[in-house]
């Protein structure tokens, strides 16, 4: 499928035929895709909780105003960031930068400072909204990712967040959850795939200056 066929193709699931699974091979390239997303710096302030646990899934669903897409998926996703970020994520991400280009870790100490400069002395709520918005690359690169293989997906954020960290006990993993991207295959019966898509027009989405 061509690009725009496949982003009409894909909606955001409600129900999902839960008999159907997802291959080994698929979730790979799904979990690659929102791996090669881009951000801030490179700093991947973030991490992807696959939650495998059917009962955690129950409680989760709970959690989530009863969506059934919480058990009714195959998969389940939630991505989180980091409580704060800290000048260890920054020595981290240069130790990672060093290894993989093959590079001396001294000639990137001066780049790390100036990250730091910028980053680490932000008021934390501000640097908290700041790592949420870069989650949502991730997210939708695993959106896309899946309408390319023909797999359903489901962004949610209908979800109450405090009992979310309670029952993931994020705090003590330095996150906090941002959203869920469940995934599978869609049922016969889920009637808003046959909803025409509302979208603005490009006119309206788009001002020209
Ligand atoms: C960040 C985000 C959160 C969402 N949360 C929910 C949710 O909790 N439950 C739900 O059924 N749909 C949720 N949606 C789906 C949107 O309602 C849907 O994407 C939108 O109506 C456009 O429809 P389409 O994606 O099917 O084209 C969410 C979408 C996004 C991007």
């Amino acid at each position: 499928m061509k690009l725009l066929e496949t982003l009409n193709w894909r909606y955001a699931t409600k129900r999902y035929d839960s008999s159907k699974k997802i291959s080994p091979s698929a979730l790979e390239e799904i979990k690659t895709a929102i791996q090669l997303a881009p951000s801030s710096y490179g700093l991947q302030l973030y991490q992807v909780l696959h939650i495998k646990d059917t009962q955690l899934r129950e409680q989760l669903k709970a959690a989530a105003y009863q969506q059934p897409q919480l058990t009714e998926a195959a998969e389940l996703f939630v991505f989180c960031h980091f409580d704060d970020a800290t000048p260890q994520h920054i020595d981290r991400y240069i130790e990672l930068k060093a290894k993989t280009q093959a590079v001396p870790k001294e000639t990137l100490l001066a780049y790390g400072e100036t990250m730091k400069g910028s980053i680490v002395d932000l008021p934390k709520e501000q640097k908290q909204i700041w790592m949420a918005k870069q989650v949502y690359i991730a997210l939708a690169n695993g959106i896309t990712a899946s309408a390319n293989l023909g797999i359903d997906s489901s962004p949610m954020e209908g979800f109450d967040k405090a009992a979310f960290d309670e029952i993931l006990d994020l705090k003590s993993k330095g996150l906090q959850s941002a959203v869920i991207l469940a995934l599978g295959y869609r049922s016969e019966e889920d009637e808003t795939q046959h909803q025409t898509k509302v979208r603005k027009p490009l006119e309206e989405l788009f001002t020209s200056i």
